[in-house]
């Protein structure tokens, strides 16, 4: 076990953890912020998908000792009103089914959106490849990129 000071959603959080946890167990085990999912852990389907630094990373594939000051984004701190522009746009389209993999989907949207923000049908299909959903919801979830980039900077 070792010692771990995270910046986590802009505060700064105390983990005692083995330095291989990944950071998805030390987030919803350790932090008791749940709304990152587990789905495959080997990152392969994007459903632990957080924020280090601003950018979408797989959660499951990064363990607690590689984080460092690396600042830590997860759902619960996207907007602290839950009023990001990517989620406006997923409750006013309506795109989850189960909701088991949105988190990680509107967690890559708004990473895509920062880097890109008018991104092609091209760019969406490219950078949301690694996020999987079993119910099939991706002409949404495209729907409703599409539509936060109209309201997003
Ligand atoms: S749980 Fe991390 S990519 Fe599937
Ligand atoms: S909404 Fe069910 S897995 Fe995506």
């Amino acid at each position: 076990m070792a010692k771990f000071q995270l910046k986590v959603n802009g505060k700064a959080l105390n983990v005692d953890a083995d330095p291989t946890t990944p950071v998805l167990w030390v987030l919803r085990d350790h932090l008791d912020l749940v709304g990152t999912k587990f789905g495959c852990g080997v990152g392969s389907c994007g459903a632990c998908t957080i924020h280090l630094n601003g950018r979408a990373l797989k959660s499951c594939q990064l363990p607690v000792s590689a984080v460092g000051t690396q600042e830590i984004t997860t759902i619960e701190g996207l907007a602290a009103a839950g009023d990001h522009p990517v989620q406006k746009a997923w409750l006013e389209l309506d795109v989850a089914q189960c909701g088991y993999c949105q988190t990680g989907q509107i967690m890559a949207a708004a990473s895509l959106l920062k880097s890109k923000p008018k991104p092609t049908d091209e760019d969406i299909d490219n950078f949301m490849s690694g996020n999987i959903c079993r119910c099939g919801t991706y002409t949404r979830i495209k729907a409703a990129i599409k539509k936060a980039s109209e309201t997003s900077n």
